[in-house]
């Protein structure tokens, strides 16, 4: 299962981070071009190769991890998915302007972090990120922690937990076979309108949880 990765900033760059700490390929992708990621790649080592977002999008397993105001433009036009593998990495959340009315805005309890959260009607938001990437199998997972210890997956003598939840039991199982092998413990919550919303940012019960198993 080869893996591909759209998006280089803060998740797509630390997932790429805790592939190349075991030795697992991917490639990686952005919005600027492959040129822009050499620094990364030189950073990252031998099996993290950058490439462009339709490259990425050819593996077998594609991680998105654009944000959500992006995925229209990120996800239009890449080749026909035609039931290769999707982790949705993503929160509907908009990333605020510091200057804008909405960052200062009394009622947006989110204000405080720089967020607002979008309104995706009533569905978990990989529902929606579904109908983006039609014939794909979606498989909603590594969204539900900061970054900051997304790329440590062994601490405090445990394997630090990754919530998975999709609606196609087998592509399920491969995304947790590459989290095993990143190094988490991952922990199996349903379907994407069940376990999906348990765990997606900014209002998911489980969302932002740090569990270790021990
Ligand atoms: N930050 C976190 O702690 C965290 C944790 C879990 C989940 N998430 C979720 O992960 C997603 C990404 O967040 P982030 O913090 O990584 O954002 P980010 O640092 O702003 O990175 C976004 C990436 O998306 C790329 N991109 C934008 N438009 C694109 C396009 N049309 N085609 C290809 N690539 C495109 C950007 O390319 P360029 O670099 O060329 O601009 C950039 O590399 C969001 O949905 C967020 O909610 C974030």
């Amino acid at each position: 299962m080869n893996i591909g990765i759209i998006g280089s900033g803060s998740l797509g760059s630390n997932v790429a981070r805790a592939l190349a700490r075991k030795g697992l390929s991917a490639t990686i992708s952005n919005q600027r071009g492959p040129a822009s990621l050499a620094p990364l790649v030189a950073e990252l080592g031998p099996t993290i190769h950058a490439g462009t977002a339709a490259q990425a999008a050819s593996a077998d397993i594609v991680l998105v991890a654009v944000r959500w105001t992006d995925l229209g433009a990120a996800l239009g036009g890449l080749p026909v998915w035609n039931g290769r593998i999707v982790i949705d990495g993503t929160n509907p959340v908009e990333f605020l302007d510091p200057d804008s009315p909405d960052a200062k805005d009394p009622c947006n309890p989110l204000a405080a972090y720089g967020i607002k959260a979008i309104d995706v009607g009533g569905r978990s938001s990989s529902e929606v990120f579904q109908t983006l990437v039609p014939g794909a199998r979606v498989v909603k997972a590594l969204n539900h922690l900061d970054v900051n210890v997304l790329a440590q997956p062994e601490v405090s003598g445990g394997q630090r937990v990754q919530f998975y939840s999709g609606d196609d039991a087998a592509a399920k199982t491969e995304v947790r076979k590459i989290l095993e092998a990143i190094g988490y413990f991952p922990v199996d919550l349903g379907s994407l309108a069940v376990g999906g919303r348990l765990a997606e940012l900014p209002f998911g019960p489980l969302s932002a949880t740090n569990f270790i198993k021990l």
